[in-house]
């Protein structure tokens, strides 16, 4: 019966991007590759999840408390004057939230705008709701959002704008400028935006987030969606939330109620703990992933990458190739591709990062979804998560080193040697 499953099912088959995971974990590769915390989750919210299970808080339910807790946040930090009774839909985290929140709003042949690169389930979710994704490339280094192509891409069919800030893969944030442009755009041409807020408090050096739904218009028209899961490293307690004006967010409730009735009861009843947080708490997150951040960093230096974009927020490094890395033929025999095959190639790199140096990245060109052949960056990216304990973090840069340092094929084009040459082959890479 194979034949008759649905073309939307065919359409989110594993990719070859997902294929490498399942090798990193058969090699026992230090994963760098996924972006969820490899540490444990704060003792205290552990210790409330535990005590919510010996207190049987085992059937379905609403914590209105989280919604409480949200409500003040929003006014605190962004302004925002929310209902915690009627604004809030508690999913199983912003993946649930934003489906609920595409299916609530999208109909068949919407168009809805998405900055590319980008993290890969809003393409999904928008297909199956019969929407169509329109994306709008970011500018490299910087992934600046250029007003000209982000305008031009409206239609009179244009239903939303999603928005994730701070930004996967990239580690970008949206500067209050851009932030501005798209939401004078929205009102223009009367569009909702949908946020992915889940990196909120994870912001380096002097970058701030900027709740879009803030801006002068826009909190009528904004779903925020969020979780808990990259601020309290607990993405398998699958808890989060939508946030939008009280009709929105009953259609979107209606949709989630329908999906899944409601989000895990004892991880609801710990999230009052960790929503209630002290500000030490957030401080210290920050600075520990700005020490995590900066570690990868000079570790991808050394080994040779390019690092044109210095994270802003998020837990990832978009690093890409130096020019100077080229793929072999030898390479491309032993996959069987042409040359100029930089997909496969991309991804031939990273097996043979996981194979050789035992460390597992994620092929940048999965995050990009428009195909210009002019565009080469498309093909040279590679994203390293960095949500990861001093244990993971020290045995990549032990094997990443040794690897470097054996002089073997890999060498050939490091960073020693990058500006030196921009025709030598990179042997295995
Ligand atoms: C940008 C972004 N949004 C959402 C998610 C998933 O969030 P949740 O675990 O709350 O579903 C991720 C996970 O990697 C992400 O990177």
């Amino acid at each position: 019966m194979e034949r008759r499953l649905s073309a939307a099912s065919r359409r989110s088959a594993p990719s070859a991007i997902q294929k490498l995971s399942h090798l990193a974990q058969r090699v026992g590769a230090v994963n760098l590759a996924e972006g969820f915390p490899d540490f444990p989750a704060p003792a205290n919210l552990k210790a409330a999840a535990a005590a919510a299970i010996a207190a049987d808080l085992n059937q379905y339910r609403h914590v209105q408390g989280i919604c409480d807790v949200l409500a003040e946040t929003a006014r605190r930090d962004h302004g925002l004057d929310v209902d915690p009774i009627t604004d809030f839909v508690i999913c199983c985290g912003q993946s649930e939230a934003f489906a609920a929140a595409i299916f609530a709003i999208i109909d068949q042949g919407d168009e809805v705008l998405v900055f590319d690169p980008a993290y890969e389930t809003y393409e999904t979710c928008i297909e199956l709701a019969r929407g169509i994704p329109v994306y709008v490339p970011l500018d490299p280094p910087s992934w600046t959002l250029n007003e000209d192509k982000f305008l031009k891409s409206f239609t009179s069919r244009t239903k939303a704008v999603v928005l994730n800030s701070p930004h996967n893969p990239t580690g970008k944030v949206f500067s209050k400028e851009e932030l501005l442009i798209i939401a004078q755009a929205c009102q223009k041409m009367d569009c909702f935006a949908i946020t992915d807020e889940v990196y909120e408090y994870i912001t380096y050096d002097e970058n701030k987030h900027i709740s879009l739904a803030s801006l002068p218009g826009m909190q009528e028209r904004t779903i925020i969606t969020s979780s808990l899961s990259k601020t309290y490293s607990v993405t398998g307690w699958r808890i989060g939330w939508a946030c939008a004006p009280a009709s929105i967010a009953s259609a979107i409730r209606n949709i989630h109620v329908k999906l899944t009735d409601s989000a895990p009861t004892p991880f609801q009843e710990a999230a009052l703990t960790a929503l209630t947080s002290t500000p030490d708490f957030y401080l210290s997150l920050k600075k520990d992933y700005e020490v995590r951040r900066d570690f990868v960093l000079q570790l991808l230096k050394d080994f040779g990458f390019h690092i044109s974009f210095k994270p802003q927020g998020s837990v990832f490094v978009f690093a890409e190739l130096p020019r100077s890395w080229q793929l072999t033929d030898n390479l491309e025999q032993l996959v069987g591709v042409g040359a100029g095959n930089c997909v496969q190639n991309m991804i031939e790199f990273v097996t043979n990062l996981i194979n050789n140096a035992g460390v597992a990245a994620v092929p940048g060109r999965g995050f990009f979804h428009r195909n210009f052949d002019g565009e080469s960056y498309h093909h040279r990216h590679v994203r390293f998560a960095f949500c990861k304990g001093d244990d993971t973090l020290m045995a990549a840069a032990l094997r990443m080193r040794k690897l470097a340092d054996s002089k073997g094929t890999w060498l050939i084009g490091s960073s020693r040697q990058e500006d030196q040459t921009t025709s030598a082959s990179c042997g295995s890479v």
